[in-house]
């Protein structure tokens, strides 16, 4: 940390100090102004350790609220953009998590005391230049000449310093995103004895901006050297210039002593400003990549309690819609002509012209080979996606025209790769809780019955407080499930949306939940994707998806008497499951 230093008032003492100490003077003459002048500085350092305590405590305060709110602004910026964006070109984890760790972390570097250090040093360069020209302007004019000389080489430095940070960062966040994904996927890496071939690709992410990184370098430490040994030049110019206006009586030595620190004090600071580019220029990057950020949508703003239970107009519509009572056993699912293409394939339109009508209350089951489109469905019907053209519509509202995402309160979606947290089993269920909802081990319990899961939970030592590892490794796939299944019907979701999330279940597993979903049926909608036939028997409607499109529906009879598709195709699938 850079502190607040009142050269002028220094360069004062001591050009006095050091021509009052000439043997010209009586012996009592200089202890008396060697005590006078030392009281000063001992006021000077009173009156400095003040002003660095005022400035770091009044800028470190505003600098860490300033980052606080930056951070959360951009972690709320990132949740809130759609799954979408969080798929499309350039987005992985790491350049992510750069914004909230790297570039807050950098823009620190602009604020708060730093800032704060500029500012000091600009008040006391512009002062000693000041006093200098009032003081002996011939020597003060002759060194400002050589102000400009450290500028330009500060100001080539900070440019080249700027571009080499961005090639860096760039670099690092491809290479990292590389690491973070190996790590992640260690047990692949592994099995298939990877580990050589995730070193060299690492190693070549590294490698491909390295020669510009090289060349980078080369030039900004031509600068940063000449930025460096320009403020000893500016030395060599002045105690020539300065001795040769002093014999020639111009000036007295007392002024010489007071030009000669004021301005080679604000040379030095000024190099000192410009050591800081560094900083600056890391800061301006990182503060303009969250201004972009910032920039892509105003950030998602949990919902408050309050909030729920208001009867403001707008609100209502947005949240009570799928709570309210006009299907009082579930909610309505309508699908009418939907194409969708993911931003990749933009060719390959998977759903094509697709509809569905599902009604309150309906169990209903898509079935069909793999690469159909189940899961996209199911993705529309959680507004992951946007149709590319037709309606997705629930309770007979089109969900792309609401305007927040408050339906899915009441929706819960229980996906194929169930995806838990690090943390206790309780933790991870009250996940599932609605917004504002507060969880008793009642709710929980019941959830966990329901899912078959409660007693496997109660043998656990610590019961419902036992950690589960990061992403719930520590549980079989089977205890993963179940544990998703809870967490869904914690919020007593009046539409469920299960893709293939009994898969890794035993059949008795999954007939005890398929026998819950049979019980909760009164009040709920469930959209299965399901390759049990168990399950697909008991459904009240099953939609035969293929490329997109559903070729056939009815119940399993229907289907069985009418349809060859299902005869021949599908139900062959659910039987060598
Ligand atoms: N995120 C994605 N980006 C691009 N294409 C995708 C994505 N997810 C799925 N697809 C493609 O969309 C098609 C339908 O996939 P999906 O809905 O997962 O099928 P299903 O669930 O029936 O097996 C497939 O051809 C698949 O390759
Ligand atoms: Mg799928």
């Amino acid at each position: 940390m850079k502190a607040v230093h009142f050269i002028d008032s220094c360069s004062v003492i001591f050009g006095n100090t050091v021509s009052s100490l000439s043997t010209c003077h009586s012996s009592q003459d200089i202890a008396r102004s060697g005590r006078f002048w030392a009281l000063l500085f001992f006021i000077l350092a009173i009156v400095e350790f003040s002003a660095n305590f005022l400035m770091s405590f009044c800028f470190g305060r505003v600098s860490e609220s300033v980052i606080e709110r930056i951070r959360i602004a951009s972690y709320s910026t990132l949740l809130a953009q759609d799954v979408e964006w969080h798929h499309s070109d350039g987005i992985t984890p790491a350049t992510l998590l750069s914004y909230i760790t790297t570039d807050t972390n950098a823009i620190a570097g602009l604020t708060g005391t730093i800032v704060g250090t500029g500012m000091s040093i600009i008040i006391s360069m512009v002062a000693g230049v000041i006093l200098s020209h009032i003081v002996a302007w011939r020597i003060a004019v002759v060194l400002i000449g050589c102000i400009p000389i450290l500028l330009g080489a500060g100001i080539m430095k900070f440019r080249s310093l700027a571009t080499f940070h961005r090639k860096h960062a760039e670099a690092y966040a491809n290479a990292t995103g590389l690491a973070v994904e190996a790590v992640d996927t260690i047990r692949t890496i592994a099995a298939y004895s990877l580990e050589e071939d995730a070193v060299t690709t690492y190693h070549e992410a590294l490698q491909a901006p390295y020669s510009e990184i090289l060349r980078s370098v080369l030039r900004s430490n031509v600068w940063f050297a000449t930025a460096y040994s320009a403020s000893s030049l500016v030395y060599a110019l002045a105690y020539w210039w300065g001795s040769k206006n002093v014999a020639d009586g111009y000036y007295s030595q007392t002024r010489f002593f007071i030009v000669l620190p004021a301005m080679l004090f604000s040379a030095q600071r000024c190099g000192q400003l410009l050591s800081m580019a560094p900083d600056f220029s890391k800061s301006r990057i990182s503060a303009a990549r969250i201004l972009d950020l910032l920039d892509l949508r105003t950030p998602y703003k949990p919902p408050s309690r309050q909030s729920r239970q208001s009867t403001g107009d707008d609100l209502e519509k947005d949240t009570s819609d799928l709570q309210d009572a006009s299907f009082p056993c579930g909610a309505e699912v309508r699908i009418q002509d939907v194409h969708f293409s993911y931003p990749v394939r933009p060719d390959d339109s998977i759903p094509r012209g697709l509809d569905l009508h599902i009604i309150p209350g309906q169990f209903c089951a898509l079935v069909g080979p793999s690469g159909a489109g189940k899961s996209t469905i199911i993705a529309m019907i959680e507004k992951f996606y946007a149709p590319t053209s037709g309606v997705v519509s629930i309770d007979g509202r089109d969900i792309s025209k609401l305007s927040g995402t408050e339906f899915r309160d009441s929706i819960s979606l229980v996906q194929q790769d169930n995806i838990l947290f690090e943390g206790s089993i309780r933790f991870n269920l009250s996940l599932g809780a609605r917004p504002g909802q507060i969880v008793t081990d009642e709710q929980l319990e019941e959830a966990c019955r329901l899912a078959d899961i409660h007693e496997t939970i109660q043998s656990l030592p610590e019961g419902y407080d036992t950690c589960i590892g990061p992403n719930g490794g520590h549980l079989s796939e089977g205890q993963k499930q179940r544990l998703s299944i809870a967490r869904a019907l914690l919020r007593k979701p009046r539409l469920l949306l299960l893709d293939e999330s009994t898969s890794a279940l035993d059949a008795q597993s999954e007939r005890s939940i398929q026998d819950t979903l049979d019980k909760l049926r009164a009040g709920i909608t469930v959209i299965a994707i399901a390759h049990r036939l168990y399950t697909v028997e008991r459904a009240d409607q099953i939609f035969v998806i293929e490329e997109g499109q559903c070729t056939a529906r009815g119940t399993h009879q229907q289907l069985m008497r009418t349809s060859e598709t299902y005869r021949t195709n599908a139900l062959r699938q659910m039987l060598d499951a």
